[in-house]
């Protein structure tokens, strides 16, 4: 029903503008993105034509319900008896009073309707996963001339850009459940800190390139609604004495400001590399304020979840490795691993395949191999004016990546 949508609306706004109490995680998150301005989200929310037209094309049969008036000048839709639109909207629009905080929150005291403001707040997404809520805080960053510097350190990414998701990578059973830890601490952060329990949430990804490490810090922030603060530590370092260490702490600093997020630091292993070329009293310094950065963050009093990210865990020095409370290793995927990625990878393509053999002419392969052989396959199909994919074409494109694999070590 359309109606209810733009009531839904109206009655949104009016019940938020009349309680104090309830905050912009409250209103529902198709709701709160209509209403985000240049600086967030503004009390009172005022609901004007253009605003109702963004929940429904239809709306000339409201301004017709004896409870609303539109002001032609200002555009603006108001509810002109408060009791009548909520007898009307109890009537009608249950389903959706039950999955909005706002509305649960006046509706739990009205007869007996049986909604929860708890149950509908489980419903809704907090601000911090909206992309227009990322873009104002950025915006406000972008105004002071400091910040403004921190920005260019990172990338940022709202969880509501990133495409990769949890469920399309294959990862084992052990990998999936400290993932799952990391998912109850964050809900319970507010338990964990009243206990004095903060050590959580950092993790540590180890294994060689293409084997998934990015993909899943990617995945993660989707998978929790959080934004992304992805640094790689070559891209910060200078050759200007004393810049590193600032620039660290400019990124520490960022994540802290983008609270609460996951902070990714990719090629971890680059300060301790240069550690061993130059022995220079910079570069320790840098390793000092890595160390000192990694422990003044934590997930429980911070709201950061930090993620570090190397192929060579043998270059990091005992002390950067103790501060992690988790290494999750991402090793050359074994034949399960394999089998999953091309299930995953193939689920989308017409064709029958033996898995099976796949996973045995793959044993070294990466993923990020697999997923080339089925884009080799692909474009080889296309080729030859083909629809899908077959098992011959698979098998070729196993060995021509293979061929590829060789030409790497054999020089
Ligand atoms: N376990 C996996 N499941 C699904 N896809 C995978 C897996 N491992 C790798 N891939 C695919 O391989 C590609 C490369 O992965 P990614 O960039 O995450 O690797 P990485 O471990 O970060 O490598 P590097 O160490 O070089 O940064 C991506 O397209 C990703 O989807
Ligand atoms: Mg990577």
């Amino acid at each position: 029903m359309e109606e209810t949508k733009v009531i839904e609306l109206l009655l949104t706004a009016e019940v938020y503008n009349r309680y104090e109490e309830l905050t912009e995680d409250d209103i529902p998150k198709e709701i709160r993105k209509i209403f985000y301005g240049k600086s967030g989200i503004s009390r009172p929310l005022v609901v004007k034509m253009d605003t109702a037209k963004k929940v429904s094309k239809n709306i000339d049969s409201i301004k017709s319900l004896p409870f609303i008036d539109f002001n032609e000048f200002s555009k603006q839709f108001k509810i002109t008896s408060f009791d009548l639109a909520i007898q009307w909207f109890a009537k009608r629009g249950l389903e959706q009073i039950k999955k909005n905080p706002v509305l649960a929150y006046y509706y739990q005291n009205y007869d007996s309707l049986g909604v929860s403001y708890e149950e509908a707040k489980r419903f809704n997404k907090p601000k911090y996963g909206d992309r227009e809520w990322l873009k104002t805080i950025i915006a406000e960053l972008e105004k002071n001339e400091q910040t403004a510097e921190m920005l260019g350190l990172v990338r940022i990414y709202s969880p509501e850009d990133i495409k990769i998701d949890f469920a399309s990578i294959a990862l084992t059973d052990e990998q999936i459940r400290e993932f799952d830890k990391i998912e109850v601490a964050l809900e319970r952060r507010d338990y964990l800190k009243e206990i004095g329990v903060l050590e959580v949430g950092k993790l540590m990804f180890i294994g060689p390139p293409g084997t998934g490490k990015t993909t899943t810090a990617r995945a993660l922030s989707k998978r929790l609604h959080l934004p992304l603060v992805e640094v790689k530590l070559s891209m910060i370092t200078s050759q200007y004495l004393g810049e590193t260490s600032k620039n660290i702490e400019k990124v520490f600093e960022i994540a802290k400001r983008l609270s609460p997020c996951i902070l990714f630091i990719d090629e971890f292993d680059y300060v301790a590399k240069t550690r061993t070329s130059d022995e220079h009293a910079a570069v320790k310094r840098a390793v000092n304020t890595l160390l000192k950065s990694i422990d003044e963050i934590n997930l429980v009093e911070d709201g950061v979840i930090l993620i570090a990210a190397t192929n060579h865990p043998s270059l990091l020095d005992t002390a950067v490795w103790r501060r992690f409370d988790k290494i999750i290793e991402f090793p050359e995927p074994p034949e399960i691993i394999r089998r999953r990625i091309f299930e995953l990878s193939l689920s989308r393509i017409k064709g029958e395949f033996d898995i099976d053999e796949l996973v045995k002419l793959t044993d070294g392969f990466t993923g990020a191999d697999i997923k080339l052989v089925i884009r080799e396959a692909v474009l080889n199909s296309l080729m030859m004016n083909m629809e899908g994919l077959d098992q011959k074409l698979l098998v070729e494109a196993i060995g021509e990546v293979r061929e590829r694999l060789n030409l790497k070590t054999s020089y």
